[in-house]
């Protein structure tokens, strides 16, 4: 598993620097408009509800876009991610649009020993983040050590469904990789990455896990979160399956061909009891 770690995190490290300059993230707009929240949290607003002055960590922050966005709806944010380049890139962003928040680098496993138990008001993550933990039980509990009693879990994910399937295919839907949690990795080589860039990669390798949706929902349960929200939505916020995606008018991608057949992605919340 630490073989799987380091060559994620050579993969992240390496492609951090080109997220940052893509215009995918946005950064430039960060800089000149101080109220510009990223597409990923504007997506969520209605759901989210009110986070100011509440105590917020963000799981697998990568460059701090999200992170920065809640911050600047009130919330006092934690950042934590294994990547330095990544937290290289999110605290030259936060500290240029002169958001206070601040970046941790560790394990998401490493988490609650790293930050402090029952520290927070809530978690949020997601957005290509879990399919790089080996477990679920594990990353449930981490979350449920790092929130105070009465705080919430926020993630919204790429679908399990989704994530089980090939992108490699002219518009087909064929379903390639395990939808259930499985032992060994799924083995991508991928010179590219998921935003427009120049850039070409040397590490091209990654490791990933799939965890289907009963799998996460039960994990929660089984550490003592109770659900309070669980949307499937059939959109997703980057170009999951290049060649039968489209733009939707709300920055997201869907499939071109009747996108019903396939949940794309969902939010969760779940509440540690009081
Ligand atoms: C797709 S990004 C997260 C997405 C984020 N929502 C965004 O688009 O800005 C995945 C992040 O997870 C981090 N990561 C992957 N595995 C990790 C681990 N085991 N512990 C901590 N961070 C990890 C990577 O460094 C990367 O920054």
């Amino acid at each position: 598993m630490d073989d799987s770690f380091a060559l994620n995190r050579a993969n992240w490290d390496e492609r951090a620097p080109a997220h940052a300059a893509s215009p995918g993230y946005a950064i430039e707009r960060f800089l000149s408009d101080p109220t510009f929240i990223s597409d990923v949290v504007r997506f969520d607003l209605p759901r989210l509800g009110d986070v100011a002055g509440l105590d917020g960590v963000h799981l697998q922050c990568h460059i701090g876009t999200d992170t920065v966005s809640l911050a600047r709806l009130g919330a006092r944010m934690t950042g934590l991610d294994f990547s330095p380049a990544s937290l290289a890139e999110a605290r030259r962003l936060a500290a240029a649009a002169g958001n206070d928040v601040e970046f941790v680098q560790a394990q998401v496993y490493d988490a609650p020993a790293v930050l402090g138990r029952e520290r927070f008001d809530f978690v949020f993550t997601g957005i290509g983040a879990i399919c790089w933990m080996p477990k679920i039980r594990p990353w449930a509990e981490v979350v449920a050590e790092l929130l105070r009693p009465g705080g919430w879990l926020f993630i919204r994910e790429g679908h399990p469904m989704m994530w089980s399937l090939d992108e490699r295919t002219d518009g087909l839907l064929v379903v390639e990789y395990p939808y259930f949690e499985h032992e060994e990795p799924i083995v991508d080589d991928d010179g590219g990455t998921y935003v427009e860039t120049d850039v070409s990669f040397e590490h091209t390798v990654s490791h990933s896990w799939n965890h289907g949706l009963g799998e996460i929902v039960t994990a929660l349960l089984d550490v003592g979160m109770q659900l309070t929200m669980l949307v499937e939505h059939d959109s997703v916020p980057w170009e999951a399956i290049p060649k039968a995606m489209e733009r939707t008018t709300e920055k997201e991608w869907r499939l071109a061909d009747r996108p019903g057949r396939l949940p794309h992605s969902y939010t969760l919340r779940a509440v540690k009891p009081a």
